[in-house]
């Protein structure tokens, strides 16, 4: 069963937190190089990340960025995020409890949502993706950086015959290609970038339309 709830990213992301920054490390260094410091790169004004995680990017905001909104559906996670920010002493930075799927913000209040490897285990991409419809102000942004489905006929068939394993271990959906949802929920793309072994990183940029005269 590929399908995830709620329950089952909690339980995924509690029990592999203590291991998560050095895999990402890992990750980082072999197969999504620079992705993270892209998508950071992007984030500009009020900006909300979702599945913050244990809060690798919240270090990297530039000066572009005022305040930084977190939700994560995952404690233990959000308890290194927490640690994180009181050691960096990272100014502008505010964590939360919450599901990216039904987000306790106002509407058009955001100028930059943030995904780095988050959209992957989220259960409902569509639900998520709507709500930063929602979030973000007419003219707003959403950057996501995420690993998918490979370009390459082989490799994308590899993935699709592990990927019932790697969801019930990590809750991590391997061949999800995120911009379908995004044009689903309204979304303009004005960039995807497809990067790493067999063009599995996916950089993209996606669009609220601005408000017309
Ligand atoms: C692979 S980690 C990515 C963490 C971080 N964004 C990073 O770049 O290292 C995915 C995170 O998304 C969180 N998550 C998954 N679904 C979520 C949802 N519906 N709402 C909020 N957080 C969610 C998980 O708990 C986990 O911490």
């Amino acid at each position: 069963m590929n399908q995830t709830s709620n329950a089952d990213i909690m339980k995924a992301f509690n029990k592999n937190a203590r291991v998560y920054d050095r895999w990402m490390t890992f990750f980082e260094r072999y197969i999504a190089n620079g992705a993270r410091a892209w998508a950071v790169s992007k984030a500009h004004g009020t900006v909300v990340e979702i599945g913050v995680g244990s809060g690798l990017n919240l270090p990297l905001y530039g000066p572009e960025v005022e305040h930084v909104t977190g939700f994560d559906l995952s404690e233990k996670m959000l308890s290194i995020a927490r640690r994180r920010v009181a050691e960096k002493r990272t100014a502008r930075v505010e964590l939360h409890h919450g599901d990216a799927q039904t987000l306790d913000l106002p509407s058009g209040s955001a100028d930059t949502f943030i995904s780095t490897f988050t959209f992957c285990t989220i259960p409902d991409p569509l639900a998520a993706s709507r709500e930063a419809y929602r979030v973000l102000r007419p003219g707003g942004v959403f950057v996501l950086t995420e690993h998918g489905r490979s370009t390459r006929a082989l490799a994308r068939s590899i993935m699709r015959a592990i990927e019932p394993l790697i969801i019930r271990v990590s809750a991590e959906h391997i061949t999800r290609d995120p911009v379908p949802y995004l044009t689903g929920a309204g979304f303009t793309i004005t960039e995807v970038q497809r990067g790493g072994p067999g063009g599995i990183v996916f950089r993209i940029l996606a669009h609220k339309q601005p408000l017309r005269d």
